[in-house]
């Protein structure tokens, strides 16, 4: 190889390497939201779905004249109508209660404090609620009792908290009901105290602190086909997400329809994390904000529904409202309202996502619309567009004409492929041409190790290696691809609907993929410009004997970066001539991901089986002369001043 510091081809975007999150393998809800209880409103269409009433009686809610019974009340409030009336007549102690399952269990962990609560409504005060969380083997892990004491049959929230004595992953609640009289309970909650940043009903710390190691460019959300919906009914809008979580009108959640490898009927979206807080993490992680919105078209490989053209005003007015939500300041009525939800400082948004794969001529006409009254109020914020599938391309193709000659910011491709795709595809982008006003998103990629989002899929080596070989080519070409990421982001392990993921987690720990390990090297080490890089005296290209490679200088850092795949099972001696440098420093970094067996994969149990292992190396000479070894992908840094 032969590497020229000083000759700069293009600038790397900030934003080159980002984070695609959606609400899809229990993501959110039972994933980064750190809520433990399912269904804490009883809002799901069958509303005991996750919990159980814990009765000796047969007849279930009843005890020896005592009942417990849903009541669905509109009139209360539209948005969570249904809660829980209990009618005690001096049960025994633990003998009629409620209980829940959590999502899959609920993880639980040695002297953590857990924070319960819930809203109850009574004329008297004659109610104990012995709260308590058990074990899979039956063990009280930790409880207490509470004795709701407001008698003025308005809605009161009560809160308590308590100690686990022991670590569980798969943990139950109970709420076991003492005393006489009658009282309605609604919003039944427990959370960690160990969330992101200790926030209050926040976020699960593992799960962000993974995506804050990525150093992301930006984090794209809500999704994914939670954007469009089955139908336009279930579509994701961002101002139900704001305000008081009792407020927040949960729904279906897209991917507990049959389009799921594996059902999920108990797969709603409760919107504990709203658009609020995806703003407020994309802030926490030094991520650009990229929200992508409904255009009047629901997702196109269900329903298809659309929104007639001469009723898109409110979708349009959705975004509008947004970018004043974000950007705006007290003056401005949305702008006011993320105030209010304790934000003063605006969010700073830059882009807008215009629908999430919707294609075809009723595609176009509809951004045709979004774009001229988005830009006539807002010339500065930069659309990203979806694209539609080609005969016997990648899914979501960038080469539309139609498209391009639109001259929107980005044009979203997606790729969800096998890794000889990948492979042949790193130079892909060569024939790009990076003067284009319109940019290129790769929104989504996964390498697929079976097949096309087939539920064999598994993360191993070869796919992760595939990837790393395929962003060599995003890499080099800077100029016109400036924001990739891979898609999906989270899976839990007993909840997920699509293989391959990103992270795996249960309902303790969080696991990096080899994916994720090459992501996390990209992205820390994406650096600010790319340079010239020959290969046997030819610019650089993609799978030339077997290598994949890319170079970028960052000019903070004052670092030159080196990415280099050998996608062989070969080891492989390589001299990498570097011009440009007055001289070569004595030593320099190397980070290596190899593993002879491409099947290779990290589990939750064994996590570390591929990792980045990082060393110093020592340079003499005027080469960096390396032994590369088969399948691999290696890291180099040299510092430049
Ligand atoms: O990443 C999973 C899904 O794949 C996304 O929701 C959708 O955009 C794509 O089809």
């Amino acid at each position: 190889f032969k590497v020229n510091v000083s000759q700069v081809q293009s600038e790397v975007s900030p934003t080159m390497w980002g984070i695609f999150f959606e609400d899809i393998n229990m993501g959110a809800d039972g994933g980064i939201y750190a809520e433990l209880v399912k269904n804490r409103s009883f809002e799901f269409f069958k509303p005991l779905m996750g919990w159980k009433i814990t009765s000796p009686n047969t007849l279930q809610g009843f005890y020896l004249g005592s009942e417990i019974t849903i009541v669905n009340q509109p009139e209360k409030a539209s948005t969570n109508p249904r809660y829980l009336h209990v009618n005690l007549m001096n049960p025994n102690a633990k003998s009629l209660g409620i209980s829940n399952e959590g999502f899959r269990g609920m993880g639980i962990k040695k002297g953590l404090r857990y924070d319960f609560s819930v809203f109850y409504r009574q004329k008297t005060a004659h109610t104990v609620l012995v709260i308590e969380l058990v074990s899979s083997s039956g063990q009280v892990l930790g409880q207490t009792k509470i004795s709701p004491n407001d008698t003025s049959n308005e809605w009161r929230k009560l809160e308590t908290s308590f100690t686990a004595n022991e670590t569980d992953a798969k943990a139950k609640l109970n709420i076991w009901f003492e005393g006489n009289g009658e009282i309605d309970l609604d919003m039944i909650s427990l959370f960690p105290s160990d969330t992101w940043k200790g926030r209050k009903e926040g976020l699960r710390a593992d799960m962000v602190q993974m995506l804050a190691d990525m150093k992301p460019g930006f984090i794209r959300f809500p999704g994914g086909c939670i954007v469009e919906g089955h139908d336009l009914s279930v579509r994701y809008q961002w101002k139900k997400t704001l305000g008081p979580i009792e407020n927040r009108k949960l729904i279906v959640n897209r991917w507990n329809y049959e389009m799921a490898h594996r059902l999920a009927p108990d797969y709603f979206q409760t919107f504990g994390l709203g658009f609020m807080e995806y703003f407020q993490l994309a802030e926490d992680i030094g991520a650009e904000p990229l929200p992508i919105l409904n255009c009047g078209m629901a997702c196109q490989f269900n329903s298809g529904e659309l929104a007639p053209l001469n009723q898109l005003e409110p979708y349009i007015q959705d975004a509008l409202d947004l970018i004043e939500f974000a950007n705006g300041d007290s003056t401005t009525f949305w702008g006011k309202v993320r105030i209010n939800l304790g934000h003063p400082k605006p969010f700073n948004l830059k882009m807008l996502g215009v629908g999430n794969e919707n294609w075809g001529t009723q595609y176009i006409e509809r951004l045709e619309i979004f774009k001229e009254k988005l830009q006539a109020i807002y010339p500065n914020i930069k659309l990203v567009c979806s694209t539609g599938p080609l005969p016997n391309g990648p899914l979501f193709d960038y080469l539309n004409p139609t498209l391009r000659k639109m001259e929107v910011g980005f044009v979203d491709e997606h790729f969800y492929s096998r890794p000889e795709w990948f492979f042949a595809n790193a130079k892909r982008y060569d024939s790009y041409n990076q003067k284009t006003k319109t940019k290129v998103f790769a929104g989504e990629y996964a390498s697929q190790s079976v097949g096309m989002v087939s539920p064999e899929n598994k993360n191993n080596w070869l796919t992760a290696l595939s990837e790393a070989a395929f962003m060599t080519g995003m890499e080099r070409n800077a100029g016109v691809v400036q924001m990739a990421s891979y898609a999906p982001l989270f899976a839990h392990i007993d909840g997920w609907q699509w293989t391959p993921n990103l992270i795996w987690v249960d309902n303790l720990k969080s696991m990096a993929t080899p994916n994720y390990h090459v992501q996390k090297i990209y992205s820390n080490y994406k650096g600010t410009h790319t340079v010239s890089m020959l290969y046997k005296d030819k610019q650089v290209s993609a799978g030339q004997d077997s290598l994949f490679a890319s170079a970028v200088i960052d000019k903070n850092s004052q670092e030159l970066i080196l990415k280099i795949v050998n996608q062989s099972k070969d080891k492989r001696q390589i001299s990498i001539q570097i011009e440009g440098l007055s001289k070569l420093p004595k030593t320099g970094n190397l980070i290596k991901l190899e593993n002879e067996n491409l099947e290779a994969l990290n589990t939750l149990e064994r996590p570390n089986e591929i990792q980045a292992v990082e060393n110093t190396i020592t340079l003499s000479g005027k080469n960096v002369d390396l032994a590369i070894s088969g399948y691999s992908f290696t890291t180099i840094r040299l510092k430049t001043n």
